[in-house]
């Protein structure tokens, strides 16, 4: 059977552990591999840095051939369905294909996929290895997560991210605490048990790690919030970051606004984790590639 990663939800709990043990040898490795005949296609239909030259970078890491598609010229455009796209890839000698797309629901649509798949980021529902990154690069801190506390505070409603952290802290076991202004939180009753809106105040001052997220306004269709007093209100700054606990972190997935949910002085500060989750992004996707590749 083919492995997929669409979703947290293709991971049992020992597999996500399994992620992370994983990880960590590949951060502790100095050489790469030698090369394999196996090749691992990128289809990237959104704009990315991190994710997309992270598993270029890790796939050659670990000896995997790596064909970036051209989502831009191919015949895709002459009516060729994405179902049929990876068939051909398939037929071309492909064996798993890293996705990102906007549409939420993408993953669902290619269930008979013939390609192990990746999900890269799909719309606003999921980024399950940036969820994973973020959780190795916490692990990296905290050796014990029992009663840890997540805060996501930003564009909560539009992230893809905090939805795969919703999915990957239930399995996991974890509370995660949410700030945003209403117009960018998902409605309450579509919050899961462990995930709790509060005061962005409670969230600095309760939470183990403070991730801040991108308001992305490129996803925004009409929406009735004044975005002129953001940062004062939801805004990371060096005051708010002495009333977080001693021992808490700041997390960001990336890419960031200064001045509007961060500011430079709190990426360069000692509790931030932010390039080193850049970082631990090659590690968790070498990762994740050697998990899904292994079984091909
Ligand atoms: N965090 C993240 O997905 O960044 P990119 O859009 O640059 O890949």
């Amino acid at each position: 059977m083919i492995r997929h990663l669409r979703s947290i939800n293709d991971l049992s709990l020992d597999q996500i552990y399994f992620l992370l043990e994983s990880a960590q040898n590949f951060s502790q490795k100095s050489t790469l591999s030698p090369p394999k005949n196996q090749f691992v296609a990128q289809l990237f239909f959104e704009n990315s840095t991190r994710t997309h030259c992270s598993f270029e970078i890790a796939a050659k890491k670990c000896g995997y051939q790596v064909l970036n598609f051209p989502t831009k010229t191919s015949s895709l455009h002459k009516g060729e369905s994405l179902k049929d796209t990876l068939l051909m890839l398939k037929m071309m000698g492909v064996q798993a294909a890293v996705i990102r797309h906007s549409d939420d629901l993408l993953f669902e649509n290619l269930s008979e996929s013939p390609l192990s798949l990746i999900n890269a980021g799909s719309g606003k529902r999921h980024h399950p290895s940036q969820a994973l990154l973020d959780l190795f690069t916490i692990k990296k801190c905290f050796k014990n997560l029992d009663q840890f506390r997540l805060g996501i505070c930003g564009d909560i409603l539009n992230s893809r991210v905090a939805h795969s952290h919703f999915d990957l802290w239930e399995k996991i076991g974890g509370k995660i605490l949410i700030s945003a202004p209403s117009a960018l939180l998902p409605s309450k009753k579509k919050l899961p048990g462990h995930v709790e809106v509060c005061s962005f105040e409670e969230l600095i001052q309760q939470s183990d790690a403070v991730m801040m997220l991108r308001v992305q306004k490129e996803r925004h269709q009409e929406i009735d919030y004044d975005f002129s007093n953001y940062h004062q209100d939801f805004g990371l700054s060096i005051e708010r970051i002495k009333k977080m606990k001693e021992s808490a972190i700041i997390l960001h997935p990336g890419p960031y606004n200064l001045g509007v949910e961060i500011t430079q002085e709190v990426v360069d500060h000692p509790k931030s984790q932010i390039l080193n989750q850049v970082q631990n992004g090659v590690w968790m996707r070498s990762a994740i590639l050697n998990w899904i590749l292994e079984k091909v």
